[in-house]
């Protein structure tokens, strides 16, 4: 299944009070990262598993869909949650019920979702043009966080496009306000999730800012976070699409931070068991029917390159209880072996650039916003 070499090692990665042994977060992935998919990446391999995104403004008004979302296994030890969020006051309110009553460790505000209906609002990656607001929103958060000792990260992209960059300033700004770090995502909002993500604006942010830099972008494989974080100079990376099917990621990743080469090649037979362990733990979380229907999502992505059939793959599509996946992936070839031409290649969400992203009237024309109050969502979904 692996093949191992000794390569240089690394130490892991401190966000204020918390510590994990491998400089790797799991990505925050609406509709993926819940507290199964968590606890299978988390059997893998040692990092910080941030959970879905989830509203301040859900939180606080108690809305259901959102506390259903904040659940944890019982054997998720640091609880890490996004937190997405345009108001101040909505935000602090939300930061200060999550450490006070969920126990959470660590905080993370989305700053970098590219998607019309949120950008539309000035909220997500377009929201640090609004460099004032922007401070005042991560200032909220530290503030109520900062009793509990609970670390505020943020997660943002280079800017709105390549003629409205805000990432500098954002890192500038993270830092005044007392956060722990700051992830970016290479990739403009314009790009969404196009083209390549831009490891350069990664360096150039670590060289600005004295806190740690999370890289995130394109990391399909162990290897390229080791060559991000040599190239960049980051703290750790952010993997999100290249663990996608693949959650033996995290355990190449533990590995060549260790100083280990390690390349996970499972057998069809082995993916299946994962597939099984992923269906099993989220079945548990949420109940067989939701489970298996949340599963389903995931098949396509286990199953890239292997030779599993069109028939196959739709009926593993519309599976609706764990005795109906074992009939199916018993059908399977388990000695057939990994398709090794999908390694390094991207997976997931690929789209196209926008022409032109959508933002609330004349925002471009003020870049500071201390004064601009945005209608706060109750219930965003979408994510990064
Ligand atoms: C399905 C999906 C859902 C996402 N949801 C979120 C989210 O809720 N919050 C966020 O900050 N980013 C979100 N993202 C963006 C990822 O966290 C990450 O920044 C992006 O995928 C780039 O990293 P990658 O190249 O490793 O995938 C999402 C991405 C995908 C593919």
């Amino acid at each position: 299944m692996t093949s191992t070499a000794a390569t240089s090692p690394a130490p892991g990665l401190s966000l204020g009070s918390v510590h994990v042994d491998t400089p790797v977060v799991l990505a925050p992935m609406a509709g993926i990262t819940n507290a199964a998919y968590r606890r299978l990446c988390a059997e893998q391999g040692a990092g910080l598993y941030v959970c879905e995104m989830i509203t301040s403004r859900g939180l606080v008004e108690g809305d259901q869909h959102t506390r259903d979302m904040l659940v944890f296994d019982e054997l998720e030890t640091v609880r890490s949650v996004q937190l997405y969020g345009t108001d101040p006051i909505y935000v602090g309110k939300a930061a200060e019920i999550l450490c006070a009553e969920y126990g959470v460790a660590h905080i993370d505000l989305n700053f970098g979702c590219p998607v019309p209906k949120v950008t539309r609002k000035g909220g997500g990656g377009a929201l640090p043009w609004k460099r004032g607001l922007l401070g005042q929103i991560l200032e909220a958060a530290v503030a109520a966080a900062t009793p509990y000792d609970v670390p505020v990260t943020m997660k943002t992209r280079k800017g709105i496009d390549e003629d409205h960059l805000t990432y500098l300033d954002a890192g500038r700004i993270a830092q005044e306000s007392g956060c722990a770090a700051i992830a970016l995502h290479g990739r403009t909002v314009a790009q969404a999730y196009s083209g390549e993500a831009d490891w350069d604006a990664i360096a150039r942010l670590v060289d600005h800012v004295d806190i740690p830099v999370l890289g995130n972008g394109d990391i399909w494989e162990a290897a390229d976070a080791l060559r991000m974080v040599e190239q960049t100079g980051a703290a750790g990376v952010v993997v999100g699409r290249g663990c996608l099917g693949r959650p033996w990621l995290f355990r190449d990743l533990a590995a060549a931070f260790a100083g280990e080469q390690v390349a996970t090649l499972p057998t069809l037979g082995e993916v299946t068991g994962m597939m099984r362990r992923h269906a099993e733990l989220l079945c548990q979380h949420m109940g067989e029917e939701r489970g298996c229907k949340e599963f389903r999502k995931h098949v396509s992505w286990y199953l890239k390159g292997f030779a599993a059939g069109g028939e196959m793959r739709r009926s593993l599509g519309l599976v609706d209880s764990l005795a109906a996946l074992d009939a199916l992936l018993a059908e399977l070839d388990p000695t057939e072996p990994f398709p090794v031409q999908e390694l390094g290649t991207p997976r997931g969400r690929q789209g196209s650039p926008r022409n032109r992203v959508v933002l609330p009237e004349g925002w471009l024309e003020d870049a500071d916003g201390s004064s601009c109050r945005l209608q706060e969502d109750a219930v965003e979904i979408t994510g990064g």
